[in-house]
């Protein structure tokens, strides 16, 4: 099983009753394991969180920091976008060079990395000073 098969199985079980827009995302960490998240709504609608949120607070929860591979799926005219404030939780657990495949449940694909999904990403570096 791939990793984007992961994420199409968890991807069934998103809560949207609002949006109606399910989205899969699945995680391999360094350690070997994998770790899948869906989007989870609230009728608070501020409230709702990413399915990439949630397959990073699966692998933080389990006891992994490293992410090594990514891969997000969604019903989709063309591969999903991670919004921009999971490109910066990506980029808090992956290097820039991580694979990252987005996809469409029609079968399409498009590779990218964590680093071009966010150029100029705030980093620690950049409170050096304090
Ligand atoms: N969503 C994700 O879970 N991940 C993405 O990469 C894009 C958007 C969710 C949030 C919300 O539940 C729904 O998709 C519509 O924005």
């Amino acid at each position: 099983m791939t990793l984007l098969d992961t994420a199409r199985g968890v991807r069934e079980r998103a809560y949207v009753p609002y949006s109606r827009f399910k989205v899969g995302a699945a995680i391999r960490t360094a350690s070997g394991t994998i770790y899948a998240g869906c989007n989870v709504e609230n009728v608070a609608y501020p409230e709702g969180t990413c399915a990439e949120a949630g397959a990073i607070a699966a692998m933080v929860a389990g006891g992994d920091l490293e992410i090594v591979e990514v891969a997000v799926i969604a019903d989709s005219p063309s591969p999903v976008s991670p919004c921009g404030g999971c490109r910066q939780k990506l980029a808090e657990f992956g290097k820039a060079d991580v694979k990252v495949t987005l996809a469409t449940t029609d079968g399409a694909t498009l590779e990218t990395t964590i680093g071009a999904l966010l150029p100029g990403v705030f980093s620690n570096d950049h409170m050096s000073r304090t």
